[in-house]
């Protein structure tokens, strides 16, 4: 039998959750620190020898060698011909690929977002017009979602203008937020590593024509994060606002270098720094512990066993920490960009399913939407809990707050039986109407569940969350043999979408498409 099909059958065979913990060492021995993360395992099906098995696998799929490999700037992107090195842009040590640092460049760039941040903080003018009190950043995706994340999670430490993420094609994402503004006092970010994206550049444009009715010079009021930095000075940003990256750097890995300069804005490059350790202090962990304690390489195992060996099509991730509010979609890009392929690295087909569904939303908002399901629906779903030990604000608050956390994870192993739904009703109900309700009270436990825990959301921890699931996200790709660092499955609704344009508009016939989008065409045109 293979590792595989060993653990296949494992996961067919395997014990209840709450027997597990006849071992009185089950927590202890089922649970991991790196940094300030903590993390905890326990409430999984997982034995001592499926994580034997599991880590067996991930080392016969080459993964140390792998990760090894990512450091170095070895071209793992094997599709895209490039290296992986989003790593460098937090480094502290030299990066040498083919003889040279390619850190210098990042350390350069990163000193130059720092003066230019500083200046914007400390009021001084960009261009014509009075100091920044707003900051607009225009990007989508990788451009858009982990600033965004970063800045709304880090919302205690704002003590810079106030930051607007501006993501959506559809202009009433532009139109409300520029409604709210001052062009002569805001400052507009265009981030974009190809500065082609249809979407970034619409709103870029619209946003430019709102600020030449306002200012005389408006380009002086635009940077640029890019990696195409000659189309960002042909849109009119000045050389010294146009923050560049190499093509090394994916999106959904970039907001360590330039595409971070809203957060930075927002938090100062001092936090930003903070951020920038922490998530170095998990690139360390994950270069060195060892498999068993490694706390990227356990959260793919796990995650694989529960979606490869389990067969749990989905993955939720439940923040009880607000101002991760946009964590899940980050997770979202980050994840399913990065391993929904259909194909293994050598371009034959996945024999295997690709990476889960991944979806989210933080605790306690969502005990009372879909929390229904996951207790009680047909299909379960592995929920990955993740808790601060405070708050910044109203402690009692946050007391609640971590009890509904733990208490959510005690109720998914533990579940109600029969019995006990039954005695709880036997006062109210008699005969088979006791039965009937005694059904619906039941919780049929057993359910997966993990928990991070962390002193407190400050930079330097969000750092250590962002660069753990980012090796989570690169461990499972590796296991599973895709290349987790290209995106084509992007590209097609976007040739269809630019080419539906002149047809929506009615320059053109909508005659070669399917009877389907003629239809919806036709019926979109009549309402106009
Ligand atoms: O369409 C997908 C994608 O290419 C993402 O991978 C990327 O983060 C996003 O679009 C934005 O791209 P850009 O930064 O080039 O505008």
């Amino acid at each position: 039998m293979t590792i595989w099909s060993d653990l296949e059958a494992a996961a067919e065979a395997r014990p209840s959750i709450l027997s597990l913990f006849d071992d009185p060492s089950r927590a202890e021995t089922f649970s991991a620190g790196a940094g300030d993360l903590f993390f905890d395992y326990s409430k999984t099906a997982i034995t001592r020898d499926t994580r034997d098995k599991l880590v067996a696998l991930a080392l016969g799929r080459g993964v140390g060698e792998r990760r090894d490999g990512m450091f170095a700037g070895a071209e793992i992107n094997e599709t895209e011909g490039r290296a992986v090195l989003h790593t460098a842009l937090r480094a502290d040590s030299p990066v040498i690929v083919n003889g040279r640092d390619v850190t210098e460049a990042a350390r350069e760039t990163l000193s130059r977002m720092e003066a230019f941040a500083e200046g914007v903080r400390a009021g001084n003018p960009r261009g014509p017009g009075e100091p920044v009190t707003d900051v607009v950043n225009i990007g989508i995706g990788g451009s858009d979602l982990g600033p965004a994340m970063a800045t709304r999670a880090l919302a205690p430490f704002h003590d810079g203008p106030a930051v607007h993420f501006v993501s959506n094609v559809d202009g009433a994402d532009i139109g409300d937020t520029l409604a709210r503004l001052d062009p002569a006092r805001t400052l507009v970010i265009v981030a974009s590593k190809t500065f082609t994206t249809i979407e970034t550049m619409t709103n870029a444009r619209t946003a430019r024509d709102w600020m030449a009715g306002a200012v005389p010079d408006p380009g002086g009021r635009f940077a640029a994060l890019s990696s195409a930095s000659g189309k960002a000075r042909e849109f009119g940003v000045p050389p010294d606002a146009i923050f560049g990256f190499e093509d090394w750097v994916g999106g959904r890995y970039s907001m360590w270098g330039a595409i971070g300069l809203s957060l930075m804005i927002a938090i100062g490059p001092e936090r930003f720094g903070e951020m920038l350790g922490g998530s170095r202090a998990i690139d360390d962990h994950f270069r060195s512990a060892p498999p068993m304690e490694n706390m990227p390489i356990l959260l793919a195992l796990i995650g694989l066993w529960h979606h490869q060996f389990c067969g749990f099509p989905t993955r939720a991730v439940l923040p009880y920490e607000h101002r991760l509010g946009r964590l899940p979609a980050y997770l979202q890009q980050l994840e399913m960009e990065s391993n929904g392929k259909r194909v293994a690295m050598d371009g034959s087909a996945l024999v295997v399913d690709s990476g889960p569904v991944v979806w989210g939303e933080p605790g306690t908002n969502g005990q009372h939407a879909f929390y229904q399901l996951i207790h009680q629906g047909t299909r379960i779903v592995p929920c990955e809990f993740m808790v601060g030990a405070s708050g910044f604000e109203l402690d009692h608050h946050h007391g609640l707050l971590v009890a509904n956390c733990l208490a959510q994870s005690e109720a998914l192993m533990k579940g109600r039986g029969l019995d006990e739904a039954r005695e709880m009703l036997s006062g109210r109900y008699h005969g088979d109407e006791l039965e009937r309700q005694a059904a619906h009270r039941v919780f049929p436990g057993d359910r997966p569940s993990t928990t991070l825990v962390y002193p407190r959301l400050t930079p330097s921890v969000l750092g250590q969350i962002v660069a753990l699931y980012e090796h989570r996200v690169f461990v499972e790709g590796v296991i599973l043999g895709i290349n987790s660092f290209d995106q084509w499955g992007v590209e097609l609704g976007k040739e269809l979408a630019t080419a539906l344009v002149p047809i929506v508009g009615g320059e053109k016939s909508a005659g070669d498409k399917d009877g389907s989008t003629r239809m919806l065409v036709a019926k979109i045109r009549g309402w106009n």
